[in-house]
């Protein structure tokens, strides 16, 4: 029988691995410390990971047996692909389930940001409410306003599809430019980084975490944003610098921000981040639905399951090991 090692308790029956594997779940809350990854690794033929292990070289070359490497998120930065592919061993991830939740989350934060919603709920319960008054706690419009879309793949094709809603302008970079086609059906402008940066009223980050990303947004980027934007992050804490993030916010370089990943995660304690009233911080949730885990860990065991049937991955991020 092939041996699994899934690193969580998931939100989906396991009943159809059960039937031909000896599947062992980690029992905790936390996931499971570096060394007990190593000391499993050299005995299972399948490993269904989460964004918060970090399966690298060392790992996968200890997994002599390892066939198959299915991760429950669509992100993968956590994996050295690159020594999986060495080993021929196929890596799934789950995109498309949780586009639509992570758009809608990214919209949750950028409402929230816009109009300070948390600010104002703290300032309810304190007791701090003492009237109607013409000036408190003003936000910005987002109707009729400037996005920026830093990285136009589904999540961020998902999300323009709903600013159209708020009959916005819509700008976006990516590494390459998206078919006219697209452009038109999405109402959206492609500009240069820096041009988005200049014009956009609310900037929102759905790139993947790359060497190409890591600190994308650092002090120079935010000089280019408007005093009055606000930027918005659900891909991965470590395109935007934290520390620059909290010199933009606290000397008012730029007007908010709302973040659902940090740079590390989670956010240690002590980071002056957590001082400041106009930033809204929520702990990775974007694809939190019930309906969408599910489908995520449904997903994650199908690749899963193929990969230990010796079938390609349907999902797959390093197909080239078929070829
Ligand atoms: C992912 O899937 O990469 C998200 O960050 C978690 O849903």
């Amino acid at each position: 029988m092939p041996k699994i090692l899934i690193t969580r308790r998931l939100p989906a029956s396991l009943d159809a691995l059960d039937a031909f594997a000896s599947v062992e779940v980690w029992p905790q809350r936390q996931p499971p410390p570096y060394e007990v990854l190593l000391d499993r690794i050299r005995q299972v033929d399948g490993l269904l990971c989460l964004l918060t292990d970090p399966i690298d070289r060392r790992l996968i070359e200890a997994g002599v047996n390892l066939k198959v490497i299915s991760q429950m998120a669509v992100g993968y930065d956590n994996i050295d692909v690159a020594a999986a592919t060495a080993r021929r061993i196929p890596v799934g991830h789950t995109p498309d389930v949780l586009t639509d939740a992570t758009a809608d989350f990214a919209w949750a934060l950028l409402m929230a940001a816009a109009r300070r919603v948390v600010e104002a709920e703290r300032l309810t319960r304190a007791h701090q409410w003492q009237t109607w008054e013409p000036d408190l706690l003003l936000g910005a419009d987002v109707g009729g306003a400037t996005l920026g879309i830093v990285g136009l793949g589904r999540i961020g094709q998902a999300v323009a599809r709903r600013a159209k809603g708020f009959e916005m302008r819509i700008l976006y970079t990516n590494q390459t430019r998206c078919s006219p086609e697209l452009e038109q059906q999405l109402g959206v402008e492609f500009v240069a980084f820096e041009e988005l940066l200049a014009r956009a009223d609310f900037v929102t980050i759905h790139t993947p975490l790359t060497p190409q990303t890591h600190h994308l947004f650092s002090d120079y980027q935010f000089e280019q944003m408007q005093s009055s934007a606000v930027l918005i992050n659900t891909a991965r804490g470590a395109v935007v610098d934290p520390a620059a993030l909290y010199r933009a916010l606290s000397q008012g370089k730029i007007a908010a921000a709302a973040i659902d990943v940090t740079e590390p995660e989670p956010i240690p304690s002590d980071s002056p981040l957590l001082t400041l009233e106009n930033l809204i911080i929520t702990p990775h949730i974007a694809s939190a639905s019930r309906q969408t885990r599910t489908k995520m860990a449904t997903m994650a065991i199908e690749n899963l399951i193929a990969g230990l049937q010796g079938k390609r991955l349907p999902h797959c991020v390093n197909p080239e090991v078929y070829s």
